[in-house]
């Protein structure tokens, strides 16, 4: 039987080629007179950010570029300065997650009256901030449509979220044109977060028939395009894919949430500062070889999705060639493998099983249950 779900995106989402055309339209609909784009010193350089300066005319706008990758909450506090002593009355982030999670964490902490920690957590943030519109450049994290913004704490080595449906942005513009520029690495790790996010929502024990249906678009989606837009990163219709595909993974984990794959790579992240998608990818296979037990029938559907012929094989059978599918698509993409290639110390895998347990807010999320032991064999087989 089916349980009450809620389905929570951004307010508006505009896609397609050329969508960035939009931009000024959309700033004034929000009545924002005086943005401040948050983004980094990468697309600054390379001319990303004078792009979409070029969409907003003649209009008064700052630009606050100190946004780094895997931020710490200190980029939040000094953006955040930026913000109010500039007079700005809205944000445009521009960027992968990193710069779209400061512009969210942005309007939560510019009205807070605290210390930006005092934001972790779910439901922290008191009331709506300033008005804000995420255009993503990476494929992605879909952070455009998701309520969370997650930082690096860097005091206790962890990546941490601050959740509350006041960091849903008012307008995503998914435009596709802005991530032909990604670095290839950045295509295939950002790639496969996206593919995380799909696989991890649909077998979620909150997982909807609406999250569903856009988590298996998703995932077909990327086995078909991630390795065209890798091999050929100006070929428009994969790039089309991909920025779509990572619209709907979001819009799928934004409800029914991500588990086991993302709460062990966390650490990874808030440690060794290891991408978030390289991260997680460093774990798919790992996890869903657990998971696959608890749902043998979502991993066929999986197999599917990613391609795999699964006509004539058991439920066992299917559920492992969609495990060897995720493999088979980090490979081909050229994500580094185990946890030794990253001088990750062995020694370290129980304190990282220790921090990864915490994570509940994740593993509860994840169709079969994990104990710290489980979680400590699983480091160690992906080591
Ligand atoms: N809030 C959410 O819902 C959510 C979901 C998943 C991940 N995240 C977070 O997002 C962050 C990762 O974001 P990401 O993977 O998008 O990468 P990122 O934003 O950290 O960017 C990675 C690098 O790619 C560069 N880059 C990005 N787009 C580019 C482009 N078009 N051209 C050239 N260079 C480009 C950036 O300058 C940066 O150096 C992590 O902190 C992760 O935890 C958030
Ligand atoms: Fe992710």
């Amino acid at each position: 039987m089916q349980g009450i779900s809620t389905f929570k995106i951004a307010n508006k989402l505009i896609t397609g080629n050329g969508a960035t055309a939009k931009l000024k339209e959309e700033a004034e609909a929000l009545g924002m007179k005086n943005p401040l784009i948050v983004t980094d010193k990468i697309l600054n350089e390379i001319g990303v950010v004078g792009k979409l300066a070029k969409y907003l005319g003649g209009s008064s706008f700052g630009i606050y570029s100190g946004v780094k990758p895997e931020p710490e909450a200190a980029i939040v506090e000094e953006c955040t300065e930026v913000f109010l002593s500039g007079n700005h009355d809205g944000l445009i982030a521009l960027g992968g997650g990193s710069a779209i999670d400061i512009a969210k964490a942005v309007s939560g902490y510019a009205r807070f009256d605290g210390r930006i920690e005092e934001l972790f957590g779910t439901g922290m943030v008191p009331q709506k901030g300033a008005p804000l519109i995420a255009i993503p450049t990476t494929a992605g994290t879909g952070s455009e449509v998701t309520n969370i913004a997650i930082l690096s704490d860097t005091e206790a080595q962890l990546k941490k979220g601050i959740v509350s449906d006041f960091l849903l942005p008012d307008t995503a513009i998914v435009a596709p044109e802005m991530t032909v520029t990604m670095p290839k690495s950045v295509t295939a790790a950002s790639g496969i977060d996206a593919l995380v996010h799909a696989i991890e929502a649909y077998i979620s024990v909150n997982a909807s028939p609406i999250t569903d249906a856009l988590a298996l678009g998703a995932m077909k989606m990327i086995a078909k395009f991630l390795p065209k837009a890798y091999a050929n990163p100006g070929h428009m219709e994969a790039r089309e894919n991909m920025a779509t595909a990572s619209l709907m993974a979001g819009m799928a984990f934004g409800n029914a949430g991500v588990g086991a794959v993302h709460a062990l790579a966390y650490p990874l992240g808030g440690r060794y500062h290891i991408p978030h998608g390289v991260s997680n990818a460093l774990l798919l296979p790992y996890v869903m070889e657990w998971n696959k037990i608890a749902c043998l029938e979502k991993f066929r559907d999986i197999a599917d999705a990613l391609g795999q012929n699964t006509s004539g094989m058991s439920n066992p059978e299917a559920a492992a060639a969609a495990v060897e599918a995720m493999r088979s698509l980090c490979e081909t993409v050229h994500i580094p493998k185990g946890l030794r290639s990253f001088s990750i110390p062995e020694s370290d895998i129980p304190s990282m099983a220790e921090d990864a347990s915490r994570i509940t807010r994740l593993l509860k999320n994840n169709p079969r249950v994990l104990s710290l032991d489980d979680i400590e064999k699983i480091y160690q087989t992906a080591y």
